[in-house]
């Protein structure tokens, strides 16, 4: 019987049908609604379903993950989702087992069980996309924290008193080298905006522009940081660096490993996530079967 794997992101959200195996059977995304996200999910589910007879479905979601209940009770970049009963309401409509989790930490499962992380037991997994996700795996083992917020480096403080982050707070890591800060960046230059630049464009004009140059330099340098503050709290085996901005890392992907081995003075091993940006909807599914 096929299970559904759903990932929610402040930019849009992706479904995917996996048969028996765990195979992607079918797959389809919208852009994230502005409200009534859950009814815009049962709508589009339902599409995919198409009357055939499931097993449960897997929801990955950006926001820290309330899993008893199956709800989020915090999302930076998608307050309308915080507190809204997602499980509770796609077991209603669907009568089948509904389980939410964070979607980097999903995505971290994902490329453990069958990405970049299979051969290891400790590593992160980061997702850099419209917020930054992260999923810390120690010993095989998901690290949750005691709230629940354990993995949430985005969050964590790049710069003093900085830039202004979804949460509220300043100076966060995904102000400064996320996707959606980039295309702040893109948007407060004239000549970048009035080409509609987005920060595939602008990683793709890397070596040719000297705009385009400037501003990904001081992106790396900012995402070069956060990872090897994690190494130095971490020491993972491997830091896998997945979601939507990894499309364009034959852009810029050398570049960061240059900028961390001159930063760093331990080990620092980078890996592309294997299962690119699917990683958070195929982890989504297996958490149906692993019932957790
Ligand atoms: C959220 C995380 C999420 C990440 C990626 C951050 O803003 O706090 O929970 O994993 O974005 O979506
Ligand atoms: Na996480
Ligand atoms: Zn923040």
């Amino acid at each position: 019987m096929s299970t559904i794997g759903i990932d929610i992101g402040g930019t849009k959200i992706k479904f995917g049908m996996f048969d028996g195996n765990g195979q992607l059977i079918r797959e389809d995304q919208i852009k994230t609604p502005k409200g009534a996200i859950v009814e815009y999910m049962i709508e589009e589910i339902k599409k995919m379903v198409q009357g055939e007879e499931i097993h449960g479905i897997g929801v990955a979601s950006a926001g820290i993950v309330d899993f008893q209940n199956g709800i989020i009770k915090s999302c930076p970049n998608l307050h309308a989702l915080a507190n809204v009963p997602i499980q509770v309401m796609l077991e209603n409509t669907f009568n089948v087992s509904v389980v939410v989790g964070n979607d980097a930490n999903c995505a971290a499962l994902a490329e453990g069980t069958a990405g970049a992380a299979r051969a290891v037991s400790s590593y992160i997994c980061i997702t850099l996309g419209t917020g930054i996700g992260g999923g810390i795996v120690h010993n095989n083992e998901l690290v949750h924290g005691y709230n629940g917020y354990g993995g949430e480096v985005g969050h964590m403080t790049i710069v003093p008193n900085g830039i202004a982050c979804e949460c509220g707070r300043k100076g966060c890591w995904e102000a400064y080298a996320s996707g959606k800060a980039l295309e702040r960046v893109i948007a407060s230059d004239s000549d970048l905006a009035s080409k509609n630049y987005l920060p595939k464009d602008v990683f793709n004009q890397y070596t040719m522009d000297a705009t385009c140059k400037r501003i990904v330099d001081r992106y790396l340098e900012y995402l070069s940081i956060g990872l090897i503050n994690l190494q130095y709290i971490f020491d993972p085996e491997m830091i896998v660096i997945g979601g939507g901005l990894i499309d364009s890392s034959e852009h810029w992907w050398d570049e960061l490993e240059e900028k961390i081995d001159a930063a760093a003075s331990i080990p620092v091993t980078l890996q592309q996530a294997f299962l690119k940006n699917n990683a958070s909807m195929i982890g989504a599914s297996s958490l149906v079967k692993q019932g957790k």
